[in-house]
């Protein structure tokens, strides 16, 4: 069998349909606001990786930092033999963990960017001959069917992607990765924790601008999906504090009054002047609040590790 294998589990009109459902209700409502799994195609998932290389955004410096010191621990508390990775992007930080899994002889990589699967796997299975790749373009949120692999299994979810789901959506997904862990399987989850306002305000607004052009290019994959007329110089990023729900919010903000039009949807949108989007929360932990969301789950957290600087955790849990 070929070390590699890429499996589209969602259909491409799938994706479509939920594109056109996320985008009619999400700027039908008020207060507007569209999902941030729709940021990363090919330009996105690069923008994002533009992003973890800026002075001012330091979770993937942080999380490094923590695999790089712990990824021997990893390895001899779970033994995993196979690693399953959400929403695993250019797999950059992973390579500390493949390289300190001593029976590690899978790899699962899952992401809804097919760009970043890809681009990923070309340099793994250089590196890495041995290693079998089954490569998933799949959504984390809509209930994973996962290839026959061998415990056990360690689930990864790096980056503090968890915190881009809403607390609802996060209590839906710890649950179904719950369902994914065998006797044995362990899940090591990333989470960016609370700190300094602004410290967390500027890693979103940073003064080269990237970040700004990664929430503005949802409206360039609208455009070209669905037919917009989105004019991505009509709105301003805006990144703010969220104290009460402890989360960064990104919003787009309308410069004008303006309409837009969604040719494929039949759909008009009106813009007042000032009127935002919200395209993405981004919420900051604690350890309490980590332990107790697995917990509901039905998860235990067996080990939590944080950087020097105690700006970032990575969590082990296992299933009780
Ligand atoms: N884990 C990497 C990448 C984080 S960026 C890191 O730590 O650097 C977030 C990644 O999750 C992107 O690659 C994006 O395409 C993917 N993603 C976002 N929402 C997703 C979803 N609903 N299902 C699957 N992948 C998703
Ligand atoms: C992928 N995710 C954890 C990033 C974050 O920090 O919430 C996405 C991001 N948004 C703006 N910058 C980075």
């Amino acid at each position: 069998m070929s070390p590699f294998q890429l499996t589209r589990t969602l259909p491409e009109h799938a994706t479509d349909a939920a594109l056109r459902a996320d985008v009619l209700q999400g700027l039908g409502r008020t207060p507007k606001m569209l999902p941030p799994k729709w940021f990363y195609d090919a330009r996105g998932s690069d923008l994002f990786e533009e992003i973890t290389r800026l002075p001012e955004y330091y979770p993937t410096r942080a999380e490094r930092e923590i695999l790089l010191a712990r990824a021997p621990e990893i390895a001899a508390a779970t033994g995993a033999r196979t690693l399953i990775e959400l929403g695993s992007g250019s797999s950059e930080k992973t390579r500390h963990l493949l390289d300190a899994l001593p029976e590690l002889e899978s790899y699962v990589p899952v992401d809804v960017s097919e760009s970043a699967l890809t681009g990923a796997a070309e340099g793994l299975l250089a590196e890495r001959p041995g290693l079998r790749i089954h490569a998933l373009i799949a959504d984390f949120t809509t209930g994973l069917t996962l290839p026959e692999s061998p415990g056990p299994r360690l689930v990864a979810f790096l980056g503090g992607t968890v915190g881009n789901l809403l607390p609802a959506e996060r209590a839906v997904f710890l649950s179904s990765v719950r369902a994914l862990l065998a006797p044995g399987d362990a899940l090591l989850l990333g989470t960016d924790l609370v700190k300094d306002e602004s410290v967390l305000v500027r890693a979103y607004d940073d003064a080269a601008g990237v970040t700004a052009a990664f929430n503005k290019n949802v409206l360039s994959v609208v455009n070209r999906e669905l037919g917009g007329d989105f004019d991505p110089a009509d709105f301003d990023h805006v990144a703010l504090w969220n104290r009460e729900c402890e989360r960064i919010e990104m919003r787009l903000r309308a410069r004008r009054a303006l309409n837009v039009k969604i040719t494929d949807l039949d759909l008009l949108v009106r813009f007042e002047a000032g009127e935002e989007v919200r395209t993405e929360v981004s919420a900051k932990f604690r350890q309490d609040g980590v332990r107790a969301e697995l917990a509901d789950a039905g998860m235990a957290l067996t080990h939590w590790w944080t950087d020097e600087a105690g700006r970032f955790a990575l969590s082990l849990a296992t299933a009780v």
